[in-house]
């Protein structure tokens, strides 16, 4: 199938009470590793790009990846920018052939985030590419961005009910105490907001920083009404740990087929068991 906007299934998942994994990739085996997890598991599924990954990886090549994997497959794929920080970029991705963007203008004042994401979702609606705003402060680590757990500032519900009247996105991000990076005690989880948004919008909300939560926390949040789940630190756990193990007892290991097939493996693993997790296994 060609690449899709995240529309061909995030109405069903928030119908149908599952959500769809965002796995950010960060190299070649991530794709590989995703999108054979997506067709074993017969579950829809989102490739995340940042902008660390699309410099780390070149933006055509970001955009090759994913259409070859999702033209071999016959689950919906969606390649979506994550954490987009300027109408320019975001541009240049959908040009480039991305079906799917993140706006984040969290770090904005309120009005001006609603502005600059009702500017975003104008365009790329215009051709057919579906948009994710954000509303609040993630904490935590990714790529550029870092901010530290004072700053981390949850979103107000009421706010985040009319940022998306406004902006009318198809997939909203509010921040309800997780963050990107694993966590050192358990996240505490603001489920009455995601509940309350929920409640009140048509579009699933999504959850950041997917790695690290436990099982019941997940299941809950999806129950009430998390449509889309973003996962990266746990994939690089698993992929590092097979190539630290394979190279720590075999130093005469040159072949990075040999290292990194395995360490695919490991990838797929962790996402299959992400996809059922979040009830989309079955789904596509
Ligand atoms: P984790 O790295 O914590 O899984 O977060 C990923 C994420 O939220 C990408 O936007």
């Amino acid at each position: 199938m060609p690449l899709v906007s995240m529309n061909a299934f995030l109405p069903q998942a928030k119908k149908e009470g599952f959500a769809v994994g965002q796995f950010n990739v960060n190299n070649l085996e991530f794709v590989q590793a995703i999108i054979e997890a997506g067709k074993e598991e017969r579950s829809p599924l989102i490739f995340g790009a940042s902008e660390g990954a699309i410099r780390y990886m070149g933006l055509n090549n970001v955009v090759a990846l994913a259409k070859a994997a999702a033209e071999e497959a016959d689950v919906p794929v969606a390649l979506h920018l994550d954490h987009g920080s300027s109408f320019e970029v975001v541009m240049k991705c959908i040009r480039a052939g991305f079906s799917s963007v993140m706006f984040d203008g969290s770090h904005y004042p309120f009005e001006e985030n609603i502005r600059l994401t009702k500017k975003v979702v104008e365009a790329a609606h215009a051709v057919g590419v579906s948009v994710e705003g954000e509303l609040g402060t993630i904490g935590g680590v990714e790529d550029d961005l870092n901010v530290s757990e004072e700053d981390a500032a949850l979103a107000d519900p009421d706010q985040a009910i009319r940022f998306w009247e406004e902006t009318k996105v198809d997939a909203m991000a509010i921040a309800v105490g997780t963050a990107h990076g694993m966590y050192k005690g358990e996240p505490k989880i603001r489920y009455d907001i995601i509940e309350k948004v929920a409640s009140q919008i048509e579009a699933p909300i999504v959850l950041h920083g997917g790695s690290g939560v436990p099982d019941e926390s997940i299941q809950k949040a999806v129950s009430l009404g998390v449509g889309k789940i973003n996962v990266n630190t746990e994939n690089q756990v698993a992929m590092v740990k097979v190539v630290r193990e394979l190279l720590d007892n075999n130093p005469d290991m040159i072949d990075p087929r040999k290292y990194l097939g395995p360490a695919r493996e490991a990838i797929k693993k962790t996402v299959k068991a992400k996809m059922r997790l979040f009830g989309s296994s079955g789904k596509a």
